[in-house]
């Protein structure tokens, strides 16, 4: 029996442990494992190789994919999706798990419509925003990048009494920022989810630099576009040097963390044992909810938009006003 294996969209950290366990897995469960590489559109193009386990051998420890990915839009229209699954049918392929986010999920679910071609989604994206999951794969090696990243800062801010500005990635969640504001002990944190007040923050940071505090450190999630907002504002309402860094693409690579490589293992293993198994599957996502894992459907993934608990958002009142 044959099996394919994708990454789609922003790539990240885990995807290439979960590779080498699907290769791995799949030869102990008597299976024929292929790489399907450059996510949708080597599906579209037929980049599509029998693996071997020296494929897969020494990248565990790897960060990005060594699959590739992409952002494929030729594969909304039918035509090309007919290729694909043509490009499936010689290799004799009718299984699939696919890591990404949400959009990848959905085009797999149309594509299954069309020639019902099983598959397993997994969870896997740094922004942590997909509905229905607490965890997708990526987010703690990109948590302790940002966490790298601020300790270094802070180092440097606090040598010259200044204020920094740190931009994580994470589209329009703040999940991020939030975690690496708490984490990191900011004294500002701003996300797409929370309305803060300058003004009173102002207030509270005067004081506390009066009181002899070296540095400030504000974390924004992306989503806010406030960065240049928050450096003028330090500099001219809270009257203190400032310096703002990007973090960007440094947040999606590195060396995948244990947990992620944990993480990457137990969400194959799902994954092929649901693709074996006699159930109904109709386009299935393997969630890590509540501590366990659990089979979700993708019109249930796309049904809510993914909201940060409230426990983790009270994190950040005082960083906020
Ligand atoms: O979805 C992952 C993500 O890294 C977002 O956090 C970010 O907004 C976006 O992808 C960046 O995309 P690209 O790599 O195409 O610039």
């Amino acid at each position: 029996m044959a099996i394919g294996i994708l990454t789609s969209g922003g790539d990240c950290a885990g995807m290439n442990p979960a590779i080498k366990k699907f290769v791995d897995y799949s030869f102990d469960k008597a299976l024929k494992p292929y790489l399907i590489y450059d996510g949708l559109e080597g599906l579209i193009d037929g980049n599509i190789k029998e693996a071997k386990h020296s494929d897969v051998a020494g990248i565990i420890h790897e960060g990005g994919t060594r699959l590739r990915s992409s952002r494929s839009k030729r594969f909304f229209e039918l035509k090309y999706r007919q290729q694909a699954y043509e490009n499936l049918q010689k290799l004799g392929i009718n299984r699939l798990v696919i890591l990404g986010g949400d959009g990848s999920f959905r085009a797999l679910k149309q594509f299954y419509d069309d020639f019902g071609v099983d598959f397993v989604g997994i969870p896997a994206t740094i922004d942590n925003d997909i509905f229905g999951t607490d965890y997708c794969l990526g987010v703690d090696t990109a948590l302790n990048m940002i966490r790298y990243a601020t300790d270094a800062i802070r180092d440097t801010s606090a040598s010259f009494k200044r204020a920094c500005v740190v931009e994580t990635m994470g589209r329009n969640c703040g999940y991020l920022a939030l975690v690496s504001a708490a984490t990191c002990g900011a004294e500002v944190c701003i996300i797409p989810e929370l309305e803060y007040d300058l003004a009173s923050l102002s207030k509270k940071l005067k004081k506390q630099l009066h009181e002899g505090r070296k540095y400030i450190v504000a974390v924004v999630a992306e989503g806010t576009n406030s960065t240049k907002k928050l450096v003028k504002w330090l500099e001219k309402d809270v009257g203190i040097e400032t310096r703002a860094t990007i973090l960007g693409h440094t947040q999606r690579g590195g060396n995948p963390t244990v947990y992620d490589r944990l993480m990457a293992t137990e969400f194959v293993i799902h994954a092929i044992d649901k693709l074996l198994s006699k159930e109904s599957k109709d386009g299935l996502v393997v969630v890590y909810r509540d501590g366990e894992f659990k089979f979700v459907t993708i019109d249930y993934v796309n049904s809510q938009k993914f909201q940060i608990k409230k426990e983790l958002l009270e994190l950040a009142s005082k960083m906020v006003g």
